[in-house]
Parts: structure tokens; sequence; C-alpha cells
């Protein structure tokens, strides 16, 4: 048994005697200077000395350094991933190169930390056209002992360590550790390219000799540089027996206190077991965001959003469990008090300043969270209810199984649901999100909200006649072109303001000048008739008995809804408002028709 305090303990230790110095952590809140939000890896803090700036403490430098990785948040919920993790890690700034570095990772591995050398597989660059095969590596692991088979090559995808997307950074061909959880292999090929998760990567050594350039290519760097990370997280699973990375002394409190607070079982019940590991990890990645010494707080922009996403999925998560939302702070004071408390001692002294944090955002979020669960039911009842209700009346409808972005954007905006969130609920449903149409919303309502605070300065309210009278014209546009290319014609969005209005429905061509004309003489004609527009409130099923549409999705079959009738020209299912007679709206012309995005179709045009 070996704990975390005294892992980071040995990895400092060991080095140490190898004549490394330990500088220590920096903040978990990336500075700006690499355009990464928080720092992703040991090395982050180190790019200036990898590229050949003097470090002012010397050539070989070790510490255990915090990170947080938010690409794979989807996978946290398994045994070994984690959205935060500590990287050991140890560094040559243009000293030792491969023959020292395999020899120290192999003895540490081996003689240190008790691995069967026998067991340990390594994987090592198969080269490409700008860098050679590593075979110098692959040699000097076999002559330290490790079996050929072993050793592999693999490509860059593999093999190859850079922060994505940066110039400038440095990289390199790496060397990588991997150990099995357990012997019990899944097929007779089991080796580590199994993905049946037996082989977990506990560490690597990164040859960083090269330099990211523009263009994809790389430029040999003076230093020959040694980049080393080794997750602590899953080293101690490891080296405890275990096969689990949440019974390690870093969760294992935090898992009994929420089977306590439960009553679930972690290990026979899966679905709160999944619970329990996201509401550990996201939990604890929320302290040291807010505890850090840069540290940040929950928002609707960048790392902030990040912190927010985190934490509404633990609370979303506390109610899968069925337990009250509080108990995170419960969680969170474990991290601090008992497991963090000596590598992180500022986590102590801002203990009463992050549980209050988060206290806040679980009311925040607690505030809408119930009715925007309500909302999202509606959405899929809505779909369902569509999709049965057209597969009734057309053998060949094709069920809807996407939650528009409207919708989507509905839940964000309102109910505070993280889009990731939505996603995740629909995928638990079997549907699916329209993610582009979310950022159309999204960008749509910055645009409104711009307008509507230009408005408000110059002393205009929201809802103006002209609007209303826009909203109108809406309708009687749509129900032209419904008349013309079939009901099957449904608006895809709408865009009112003051000047003009747009609007979006689904056609497959681009509209003709005479198609134009003949919509634009339609709602002249209907206009120039000076009809009434009525409203009327009538069940759901009633409306669309009747031959009303819309885009309205119902709680229930006999939900009350308000339809707008214009005489026999259109009847639609909408909140309004609208104007009381067609006669009101002056001359209708169309600007401009264009494509919105693949079948469907955007028409500009205003009232004069
Ligand atoms: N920079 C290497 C990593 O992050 C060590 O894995």
């Amino acid at each position: 048994m070996i704990t975390s305090k005294q892992l980071r303990e040995k990895w400092i230790k060991f080095y140490e005697s190898k004549g490394h110095i330990n500088i220590g952590a920096v903040s978990l809140i990336g500075d700006g200077t690499t355009g990464v939000m928080f720092n992703v890896a040991g090395m982050q803090p180190l790019m200036p000395y990898l590229l050949g700036k003097k470090h002012p403490m010397g050539t070989r430098l070790c510490n255990v350094q915090g990170c947080v990785r938010t690409v794979d948040i989807d996978s946290v919920g398994d045994a070994t991933h984690f959205t935060f993790f500590e990287m050991m890690g140890n560094w040559s700034l243009g000293d030792y190169f491969k023959k020292e570095k395999t020899a120290w990772s192999f003895e540490l591995l081996t003689e240190v930390f008790g691995f069967d050398k026998d067991k340990i597989c390594s994987t090592v660059f198969e080269g490409n056209e700008s860098v050679p095969k590593d075979t110098e590596t692959a040699e000097l692991l076999k002559g330290l002992g490790i079996k050929e088979e072993n050793i592999f090559f693999l490509d860059k995808k593999n093999n190859w360590w850079e922060l994505e997307g940066t110039v400038g950074t440095p990289c390199g061909p790496d060397n990588e550790w991997f150990y099995p959880r357990h012997d019990n292999k899944c097929c007779d090929t089991c080796d580590v390219n199994c993905d049946c998760g037996r082989y977990v990567e506990i560490g690597n050594d990164v040859y960083m000799q090269y330099k990211k350039l523009e263009g994809g290519k790389y430029g040999e760097l003076e230093n020959k540089n040694v980049d080393t990370g080794f997750g602590l997280d899953r080293l101690l699973l490891f080296l405890n027996g275990l096969t689990d990375g949440y019974k390690t002394d870093l969760f294992i409190d935090t898992i009994k206190l929420l089977e306590s607070i439960s009553g679930k079982n972690y290990d026979e019940d899966l679905d709160a077991q999944k619970a329990m590991r996201i509401i550990a990890d996201h939990t604890r990645t929320s302290v040291m965001l807010i505890g850090d010494k840069n540290g940040i707080l929950p928002s609707n922009t960048g790392a902030g959003y990040i912190l927010r996403r985190l934490l509404r999925r633990a609370i979303r998560y506390c109610k899968n469990l069925a337990i009250d939302s509080e108990s995170i702070c419960e969680v969170a004071k474990i991290f601090i008090e008992k497991i963090y408390d000596e590598a992180y001692p500022l986590l102590v002294e801002k203990e009463d300043y992050i549980l209050d944090e988060i206290r806040k955002e679980i009311k925040k979020f607690e505030a809408t969270l119930a009715a925007g669960m309500k909302e999202f039911d509606k959405c899929i009842f809505g779909i369902e209810r569509k999709n049965a209700f057209m597969s009734s009346k057309d053998a060949s409808f094709v069920p809807e199984t996407t939650i528009s972005g409207k919708q989507a954007f509905r839940l964000y905006d309102t109910f505070g649901f993280p889009l990731e969130l939505t996603i995740e609920l629909a995928t638990e449903k079997g549907f699916g999100v329209d993610e582009e149409g979310f950022n159309v919303a999204f960008k749509e309502h910055q645009e409104i909200s711009k307008a509507q605070s230009a408005a408000a300065k110059g002393g205009l309210t929201e809802q103006t006649e002209t609007t209303t009278k826009y909203h109108t014209a809406t309708h009687i546009m749509l129900a032209g072109l419904r008349k013309m290319f079939g009901t099957k014609t449904e608006q895809k969005g709408s865009n009112i303001t003051d000047e003009r209005m747009r609007f979006d429905f689904n056609l497959d061509h681009k509209m003709t000048a005479e198609e134009l004309k003949e919509l634009q003489d339609f709602v002249n004609t209907v206009i120039s008739k000076k009809i009434p527009v009525e409203r009327v409130e009538m069940p759901y099923n009633k409306a669309i008995e009747q031959g009303a549409y819309g885009v309205f999705n119902p709680q229930s079959e006999d939900e009350i809804v308000s339809v707008y009738i214009i005489g026999d020209v259109d009847k639609q299912i909408c909140g309004g408002p609208h104007i009381c007679n067609t006669g009101d709206l002056g001359e209708f012309i169309i600007k401009k028709e264009e494509s919105s995005s693949s079948g469907v179709r955007r028409i500009k045009a205003i009232l004069k």
C-alpha cells in the first residue's frame, strides 16, 4: 500500500537523486501565452526553456504539476479518466538524453515501484518522412530487459507529443509506458493496441528535439531535451494492485460518502457508480479551479464556462443518484481537508470561499434545473408526439430524432443548460441535437440583444407595432409558400427587426423571379382584402384536426394552444401578437432570396 502523499515524495526523491531540482507547480489556469485555457501538461510553463532559454534552476528539473484536461470529459465515468490529474514530471534541458532517460524510467518502475519488467510494455515512434524511426530507444529498452514482444513501433498519432495547434511549440517522438490492469486477455491478440482497456498508459518520455513550424512542418531544436510525464492518479492505482482509479486514496473517501448519502452500492449499481465517479471527478476539478492561486469562477465564457459545465454536470448526476446537490460541498470538503491539504495548502486557506462559490452555482442551477428538465421532456414528448401523428397519416414519414437548435438554445438561455448537457440528455434518449442550429440561434440571440440594447437606448420597446406587423406578414408569406410549394414547406427560422423581416423555410431550389413575384403578389392581395386576424384558443389536437400548423411541441395532446386565423388564408398555432387586420400592413416587398443552409432558403422583405 502506497499513498498519494508518499508517491509524490518518491518521485521527487528519485529524480533529486539523479541531480534534478524540484521547481514546484504553477497555476492551473493558462496565462494566455500558449492559447491554452488550462495547464494541460507539466511542460507548458517550461516552453521557453525547452526552446533554448536558460532556466535559472539549471538543466535537470522535476516537479508534480496539476493538469486539467477536458477534451475527454465524456470518458469520465470509467475507471481511469479524470479531468484533473497530477503529472509527475522531470526534464532535461539540453542535458541527458535517451540512454539515461530510458534507464531511469526503467529503474524507477521496476526497482522503486516494483513493476514486473516482463509485463511492462513500451511504444516508440515508427518514423515518417520528417523524423526517423526511433530504433535507438527500442534497442536501449531491449538492453534494459524489456521483452522484445512488448516493444511496439507506432505512428505519429500514438507516439508523437505536441501541444495541439500551437505553432512554435517544442515537440518530438515519445516513448510511452504501459502496464496491464489485470492478466485476463480479452482475446489471443490482446496487447497494447487492444481497446479493451486492459492496458493503461502510465507515462511517457518525450524526446523533445523539434519545434512545430507553420504548415505542419518541423524544425530541429538546438537543445536535445527530455520531457517526462507520469500520471500520479494512474500510477497509484497500479501500485496498490487496484483496477479502479476511484478506489485509490485520492477518491475512496468521497465514494464512501456518496454511497452513504445515497444508500447505493458503488460496486453493484453501475449507474450509481458512474454518477459517483462523475460527481467526485468534477467536484475535485472545480475545487482546484476555484481554489487555484489564479482561481476562476463559473461563467458563460472561456474557462469559466468549462467550470460551469463541470459543476452543472455534477449537480445533474446528484439528481441521478437522488441526493441533494449540496452533497457536492461535502465531497469538496474531503478533497480540501483530507486529500490535498498538504500538497495544496492554498485550498485549505480558501476553503470557505470555494464552498461558498460552489453553493452559489448550485443555487443558480437548482432554480431552473427542474423546470429545464420538464422543458427537455416536453421537447422529446413533442417530437415523439409529432412522429406518431405524422406516421399515422403518412406511412412513409421518417421520424425526427433531433432536438432543434432553437430548443437547445432555449434550454441554454432560459434554463441554464450547457449545450453539452442537453446533448448528453438527448443521447440517453436516443436523440441528437442540432448543434449548428444552436450556434445559429446563439448568434441570432446575440444580434437581437445588441439590437435591443441599441433600441432601448433610443427609448424604444422590444415589441413595436412595426415588428408586430412583420410577424403577421410572415404568416401570410408562409401561407403563400405552402400554397405554391406544398404543405411540406415549414418555417425554419424567423428574425424580425423594425426595419425588415427575415424568414427561413425549407425548399429544394432557389426561387425564380416569377415565383418571387407570385409570392409577393399573393401577400399584397391578402393585404388588399383587409382580412381580420382572429385569435382563438383550442386543444392542440383539435387545432391540428382543423388544419392548423406551426412550430410547436405540445406537452399533451389536449394542451390549449392559441391559433391565429387569417380568413381562409392561414391558420397557425402561434403565441402572437399579431395585427388586427391585414389591411394595416402596407405594401409588402421582397428584397432578397438566398440560401440559408442546405435545403433551407431565406427571404428578406420589408413593409412600406
Ligand atoms: N508532455 C508530455 C505529456 O504531457 C510528457 O504527456
